[in-house]
């Protein structure tokens, strides 16, 4: 969703703005723009599509300066265009702003700032914002932007540059992110830490309905009821070099790569292997507090809620403890049941989906605990939840979901095992040894990955898939399904297996690729039926198992054989195989498999 960055010191700014915008790419966009502020007046220049297309409009302009502003833009009131591309100024050429979220209640103001003699040029809420603080504005920016924010309804993060007064950015957020990198006599503004950390790890994020100033002496920040606030400064461990691709053709196929490590590091400092105890400090959950809980749901989106699914056979099956699992955007409308004894735990990789974190608060209203398993240290929801358990997968930059997802299946069985080990039965050791033995296994199945260039080659011409799985592995053929589609733009579909008799086996043909996920002992017998059904239906079987693959000669066209560890931590050494068959068929279609068209990485906007 839409990046903001911006620079306020003594380097030359157009570099770093664009530097900035480059390292938040990968969270989708369809059109770019700057603003800097030279001799008391704003140079601004917009671009619709990549940023390539704004480096070349920029070409012609010489623009030079020491602060300013930098937006990519995801469509959202307004088609994508130059027009409609951030930052906008206002009618009377005294502010720019740039902006991220939704502003709803934006026409009534347009109505009531028309009337007023304001004039627009563009289809945006943001430009109703750029109008609306100009109004306001009257030497002092700080109070323009808060009058004009107290109006402001839905969701938004705020950066705003004025030729009126002093060197100065003024942002305000309430829900989308807004993090401020301090820097010596220089400041830094981004909507992501990612845009910050080649510049400084120093970082201070903003409370929703904040309102900062930062000036090259450093930042000021203001609460909602304009008290002047500290807001303490968090140092990221994350290391620059990690946000980069380190030689590998896109940030996907490096993360895929990553994942060995970042199930390692998920676990590790967790487990104590002798003692045979799991230890998770920042989940804050007293052992009688564990002990009470009657039901949890699982609130999450995209590949963050398969992995909630994959959570649910955790959990129920390892603590026994009742698990819901619902998406994000549903959960508000469904009037859910929940008590006091209950927690929502929220999954998130960024930490800051609108529709996880509008479920969390629904689930806290009706009286749940809530806890977050997130990647992004001092997001949203970490701030909004009363214990975390962090996925140490380090930044993901690809919009398609690898080794977030790898870790947070990690992180949910650490958490199903800790419930295991307060509410009883015992936690049996080998449970933590299967634990110690997966990144191998990863990195084992890693190796697959010619095998997998080499079957997406065979299959990328296709125009339909289908993922079969059962039990614990049918959420793992829903994100099979799900990257392929969000990779290649063919169509997918992930089905538990059984019930392929009950709809999908009517699209079987010679042309239909069927991946089928036949792995462990419990449901075994019973896919290598389904596979048998679909075979006889002249489909394309891709059997991906942990058996001989010679127990499918007559049924399977291919077969992808992985290591088998234990049952619970089976879909993450399943689900390896499958991004790699997704990224292989994007890149073999010519698809932006980094950036994936009208995908954003982080969706602030419900
Ligand atoms: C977007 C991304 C997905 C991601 C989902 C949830 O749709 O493109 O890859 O799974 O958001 O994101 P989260 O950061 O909450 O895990």
């Amino acid at each position: 969703m839409c990046g903001i960055v911006g620079y306020l010191g003594s380097k030359e700014v157009v570099p770093l703005l664009l530097d900035g915008l480059r390292r938040l790419e990968y969270r989708g966009y369809d059109s770019a723009g700057i603003t800097v502020l030279r001799n008391g007046s704003l140079e601004t220049v917009r671009a619709e599509g990549k940023l390539d297309q704004l480096v070349e409009k920029l070409a012609g302009h010489a623009i030079r300066g020491s602060y300013g502003l930098g937006h990519t833009r995801w469509a959202t009131h307004g088609a994508p265009s130059e027009q409609n591309a951030h930052p906008m100024v206002d009618s009377r050429q005294r502010v720019a702003v740039i902006h991220n979220g939704i502003i709803e209640n934006f026409l009534t103001l347009k109505e009531r700032l028309q009337a007023e003699g304001w004039s627009f040029t563009s289809e945006t809420d943001t430009e109703v914002a750029a109008n609306l603080i100009s109004s306001y504005l009257d030497g002092d920016l700080k109070e323009a932007v808060a009058r004009a924010a107290g109006e402001l309804e839905g969701m938004y993060a705020l950066a705003v540059v004025s030729t009126v007064g002093e060197r100065e950015i003024v942002v305000t957020r309430h829900g989308p992110p807004l993090v401020i990198g301090v820097g010596e006599d220089e400041q830094f503004l981004a909507s992501d830490p990612a845009a910050l950390l080649a510049h400084t790890k120093d970082v201070v994020f903003l409370e929703n309905n904040d309102v900062g100033r930062l000036t090259p002496e450093g930042i000021e920040i203001w609460d909602a009821g304009g008290a002047r606030v500290e807001r303490p400064v968090t140092r990221l461990n994350w290391d620059p070099i990690q946000a980069e691709k380190g030689g590998y053709k896109h940030f996907m196929l490096k993360e895929i790569h990553e994942q060995p490590l970042a199930v390692q590091e998920t676990f590790a400092g967790r487990v104590d292997f002798e003692r045979g105890q799991i230890t998770l400090e920042e989940l804050n959950l007293s052992e009688a507090a564990g002990r009470a809980i009657e039901k949890i749901d699982i609130l999450a989106c995209g590949t963050s809620w398969h992995a909630g699914l994959v959570g649910k056979f955790l959990i129920q099956g390892l603590a026994r403890v009742p698990v819901e699992v619902d998406y994000g955007s549903e959960f508000r409308y469904r009037d859910p049941i929940v008590g006091p004894n209950d927690v929502a735990v929220g999954i998130s990789q960024s930490g800051e989906t609108a529709d996880t974190l509008s479920a969390l608060e629904a689930a806290a209203d009706r009286g749940a605990r809530l806890l977050s398993i997130c990647n992004a240290p001092g997001s949203q929801i970490v701030r909004m939840t009363d214990g975390v358990i962090y996925t140490h997968a380090g930044p993901e930059i690809g919009v398609a979901s690898t080794k977030a997802f790898t870790s947070q299946l990690v992180a949910l069985y650490l958490l199903a095992l800790y419930l295991r080990q307060i509410r009883g039965p015992a936690l049996e050791p080998e449970r933590l040894r299967a634990l110690a033995h997966l990144p191998a296994a990863v990195d084992e199945v890693l190796g697959l990955e010619q095998e997998l260039e080499q079957l997406a080659r065979r299959y990328s011409r296709a125009s339909d898939f289908l993922f079969l799985g059962r039990g614990i592995n049918y959420p793992i053929a829903l994100e099979g399904a799900l990257k392929l589609k969000e990779i290649s733009y063919i169509h997918a579909e992930g089905y538990p297996a059984g019930e392929m008799k009950h709809g999908p086996i009517a699209l079987i043909d010679e042309e239909l690729p069927i991946v089928a996920i036949a792995t462990g002992d419990r449901v075994y017998e019973k896919v290598r039926s389904n596979m048998q059904e679909a075979k006889a239906r002249g489909g394309i079987v891709i059997a991906l198992t942990d058996r001989d693959p010679q127990e499918f000669d007559g049924i399977a066209a291919e077969v992808i054989q992985v290591p088998r560890v234990c049952e619970e931590l089976q879909p993450i050494v399943n689900v390896v195989p499958l991004q790699l068959l997704a990224y292989y068929v994007g890149v073999r279609r010519g698809a932006d498999v980094d950036q994936p068209r009208n995908l954003a990485k982080s969706v602030t906007v419900e």
